[in-house]
């Protein structure tokens, strides 16, 4: 048997479904990665692959990026994790603060779904309410109210939430309103009902791959605003990505919260709540005994192995011309693919912004989730499949560009994605 037919069965033997989880195992393509360098990941086999799903994300700068791979390695020498304050951890809090519009203060956890739970549980703390509202199609982890109405196959009217998973309480689903992304007056007038019950309002600025119409979020944060409801940005996936700032610097509209996640522990566990010291005070310990202490703790909470893998990522992100250079790639990569569908007549919608974004077979412009229901899940598969087969990995629902991709990198992607449409415009 072939190591790599070997390892899919072992793994099916002690997986539940033969994955872990982040994937559904779509593709009968077994495909499992040997290593990662810059932008191509290898399989056991020694395929090599353009890597379109860095990680799901953290690896905007390649895999093992050499300031990275030496950060990492330095601090490994020195223990590899106390759970005691130390030097990195405090110089990433630091530059966070400094990077960040809303955050004065700061609080590590070790997964994004973490920082999003940790965000809404010190948000109900400063409002001393129970209730959160998020948007449909919204994703931010798997907690219990991450996982409401992420992808409801036929969707309650607004705000009832439908739960994603089986084996969330169903009290929690009377602690959650649903709001239409980009649908700014439905939610303002939500907001309105239900202002003296609400604790916050959670969003992905750029939800999925769906960019914000003008006012969308401005609106939003006005509406927060007068009502004194806490507005947390979700930007585990458009923080260091968007820009330095991430979305808020972006889109140019400030939250009072910010998750992060992904690209600020440059591939290492780590994630992040930022914030005013108006509402992180909750968690200071020195309240402990009062109604007003938020507990939050972790084992690898503050880990130096992330923190310097974060400031070695951060500092590269930060050097001149980084961000032009990833929107400029990313502009190309989508043009190219938006070519290669008109070229032959396959019907999609290639959304999103330059550092992020997929396609989506419809002929519907995607401006909310209920738009992305009209499109052709079996062609988004075989797009998934076919770029697979031919040497191009992406994540389910996008493509994430990367720094280490190079213009022939490009060339080549752009070359894929033209034999794939022609293979999609077949069926
Ligand atoms: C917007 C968003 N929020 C939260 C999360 C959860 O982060 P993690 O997978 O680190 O728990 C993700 C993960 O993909 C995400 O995309």
């Amino acid at each position: 048997m072939s190591d790599l037919a070997d390892l899919v069965t072992r793994a099916a033997r002690v997986f539940p479904g033969g994955v872990l989880g982040n994937h559904r195992g779509e593709s009968d393509l077994g495909f499992i990665v040997k290593e990662g360098r810059g932008a191509y990941l290898w399989d056991v086999r020694g395929t090599r692959y353009l890597d379109y799903l860095l990680g799901s994300g953290p690896m905007l700068l390649g895999h093992a990026h050499p300031a990275v791979v030496e950060a990492v390695q330095r601090q490994l020498g020195r223990g590899s994790t106390y759970m005691l304050l130390n030097e990195p951890v405090i110089e990433l809090a630091e530059e966070i603060v400094r990077a960040v519009a809303c955050a004065e203060q700061v609080r590590f956890t070790t997964s994004g779904t973490d920082a999003t739970f940790m965000a809404l549980r010190v948000a109900r703390a400063y409002r001393g309410r129970d209730k959160i509202m998020k948007f449909e199609g919204g994703f931010h982890g798997v907690h219990d109210y991450g996982l409401m109405s992420v992808s409801p196959r036929s969707p309650k009217a607004f705000p009832a939430p439908m739960p994603d998973s089986a084996g969330i309480p169903h009290v929690v689903e009377g602690e959650v309103l649903i709001a239409p992304y980009n649908d700014l007056a439905t939610t303002e007038a939500l907001i309105a009902q239900y202002q003296h019950e609400l604790a916050a309002v959670i969003i992905e600025p750029y939800q999925r791959v769906i960019v914000p119409v003008a006012g969308f979020l401005g609106g939003l944060r006005d509406v927060t605003r007068r009502y004194d409801i806490p507005l947390i940005f979700d930007e585990i996936v458009t923080g260091f990505r968007l820009a330095y700032g991430g979305a808020q610097e972006y889109y140019g509209v400030i939250p009072d919260l910010a998750c992060y996640g992904k690209v600020v522990a440059g591939g290492f566990p780590l994630g992040a709540v930022a914030g005013p010291e108006r509402i992180m005070r909750h968690f200071d310990p020195s309240l402990e005994g009062t109604r007003d202490f938020v507990v939050q703790q972790g084992t690898l909470n503050g880990n130096p192995i992330a923190a310097v893998a974060g400031l070695a990522t951060l500092a590269e992100l930060r050097k001149p011309g980084t961000y032009e250079r990833l929107h400029r790639m990313g502009t190309r990569v989508r043009a190219g693919l938006a070519a290669a569908a008109a070229r032959h007549g396959v019907v999609a919608q290639i959304t999103g912004e330059p550092p992020v974004f997929d396609a989506i077979f419809t002929d519907r412009p995607i401006t909310d989730y209920r738009a992305t229901l009209s499109a052709d899940g079996a062609k988004i598969r075989r797009f998934n499949e076919e770029c697979l087969r031919r040497g191009l990995v992406k994540a389910v629902n996008k493509i994430y560009v990367s720094l280490a991709h190079t213009d022939a990198d490009i060339d080549q992607t752009l070359e894929i994605f033209d034999q794939v449409m022609v293979t999609l415009a077949r069926t």
